[in-house]
């Protein structure tokens, strides 16, 4: 039998101020999976995956690959799991976009030229090698989007975890994205607010509420049954 790539049982964390952000969330991501992470503004979604590798540290258990997130573990799980954050200007901070691309594998101990080599393998996956050259901060939301994304691939994680992707893309770079994604062997977590997204890359969805799951199932389920359509609020239907 595999074992699920991760493993969430239990998870807590509330922010200084008190706000309980998750209370009790158990999560599995198997192989082969997409799962796309549903729910209002405030649910818990991005401090949920925050969890994921170790950027953040609640109450209960989280586990990659069968292996414990702790401080010890933290360089082994971020090299696991691929996070791209939720603005793209967290994530972007060198001079150029190749430069930014090839930060994490030159962090990792490649050699200059064998970074610049995954960053540039990097950026074509993502359809942005004309920007190599560029100042990331000059780019446009979307492109911004794509590198950070190409940042995250440079590092061939086993896992990807994005973070409301489609933010500030337009429909046509929401299709490349789509088809970008598609093509990517590993297993995803998609948090998401586009329903279309999730339903055209996810194998199941599961739905957060007040920083727990309470429903899991295909895509269209969780929509249907929750009525859920993006800005029309959080309710579940009865
Ligand atoms: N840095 C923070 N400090 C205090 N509360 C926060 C912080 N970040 C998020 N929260 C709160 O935690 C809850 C979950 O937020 P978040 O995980 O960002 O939800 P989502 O990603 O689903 O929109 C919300 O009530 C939010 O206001
Ligand atoms: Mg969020």
């Amino acid at each position: 039998m595999s074992e699920p790539l991760i493993d969430v049982r239990g998870l807590r964390f509330h922010y200084d101020d008190g706000t309980q952000a998750l209370d009790g969330v158990d999560f599995r991501l198997w192989p082969g999976e997409t799962v796309a992470l549903l729910g209002a503004n405030g649910s818990g979604k991005t401090t949920f995956v925050l969890h994921l590798n170790g950027l953040l540290a609640g109450e209960g258990e989280v586990r990659v690959c069968g292996v414990p997130v702790q401080k010890k573990t933290l360089a082994d799980v971020r090299r696991r799991v691929g996070l791209l954050f939720q603005d793209p200007d967290e994530q972007l901070f060198m001079p150029t976009v190749i430069e930014d691309v090839a930060f994490g594998p030159l962090n990792l101990g490649l050699s200059a030229e064998q970074a610049e080599k995954r960053a540039l393998g990097a950026l074509t996956q993502v359809g942005a090698t004309a920007a190599a050259g560029r100042a990331p901060y000059h780019l446009s939301a979307g492109e911004k989007r794509r590198v950070a994304l190409a940042g995250v691939l440079a590092m061939e994680p086993e896992i990807l975890v994005l973070d409301e992707p489609t933010t500030y893309l337009d429909p046509p770079g929401q299709r490349d994205l789509v088809r970008c994604l598609r093509g990517l062997p590993q297993a995803k977590i998609l948090v998401t607010h586009d329903t279309l997204f999730a339903a055209a890359l996810a194998t199941r969805a599961v739905f957060f509420d007040k920083g727990r799951i309470v429903a899991e199932g295909a895509v269209r389920e969780i929509v249907e049954r929750f009525s859920w359509t993006p800005g029309a609020g959080t309710k579940p239907a009865g």
